[in-house]
């Protein structure tokens, strides 16, 4: 399938069944997204809601994170798990509250802020900013590695160099935010882990693991 077509086919997707009115997809920018896009890492949406809103009120943005002390951040986070999150988030906030709350606006140097990875930076900066860039976060790399019946561990490193790979490939110039919001909602809602909903899919027959039957065997999980 041409990226054009498979894209095509997400964004018309997104627009009938893509989430919109999530709290931080209301009032974007930096400061909201990448803080949506930390608690999301290891939380579903649902869990991350009430979290996100409670932290917003009390960290509206950036320089009341840096200046706030890191007890109370922790306080807010507590529930969410995964501490050394927060940690990074109120580190990352004190380097860009002394850049004068301007975030990085590259790939590179959004990468270097603690506790943001390539994927994250990605979301980031296309979410926030509209830039392309490619993402592989857990939903991701599930929906590309059945799509593209890609077989092995994602953490051997070529199957995850294949996969970054698709990821940029499909990546589109224009619409970035909504296909990355798409594939991240295609692959929490729809290409779920166990008993993915087919049925609905824009990808249809054009799915590997569909055709061939293997939505329960990929992505393959970690050898044992
Ligand atoms: N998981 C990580 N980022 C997400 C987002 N922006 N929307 C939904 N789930 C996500």
């Amino acid at each position: 399938m041409t990226p054009e077509i498979f894209q095509r086919r997400i964004l018309g997707w997104f627009d009938r069944h893509g989430r919109k009115d999530l709290p931080w997809q209301q009032n974007i920018n930096p400061y909201r997204v990448w803080v949506s896009e930390i608690m999301l890492q290891q939380t579903q949406v649902a869990t991350v809601i009430p979290y996100f809103q409670r932290f917003m009120v009390r960290f509206p943005d950036v320089f009341r994170l840096a200046e706030a002390p890191l007890d109370e951040v922790l306080q807010h986070w507590a529930g969410l798990g995964y501490y050394a999150r927060a940690r990074n988030l109120h580190k990352s906030a004190r380097i860009v509250a002394d850049n004068g709350g301007v975030f990085p606006d590259t790939l590179d140097s959004m990468s270097e802020l603690p506790g943001i990875g390539r994927s994250t930076a990605g979301a980031i900066l296309s979410i926030a900013c509209g830039q392309s860039h490619p993402i592989l976060d857990g939903n991701v790399r599930r929906v590309l590695a059945r799509f593209h019946g890609i077989h092995g561990w994602s953490g051997d490193s070529k199957v995850n160099k294949e996969l970054w790979s698709v990821s940029r490939r499909y990546t589109p110039l224009q619409r970035t935010a909504d296909y990355t919001q798409a594939m991240m909602d295609m692959g929490a809602t729809l290409c779920t882990r166990s008993k993915p909903n087919c049925d609905g899919c824009p990808l249809g027959t054009a799915c590997f693991a569909f055709r061939e039957n293997k939505t329960d065997v990929l992505p393959t999980p970690k050898p044992r």
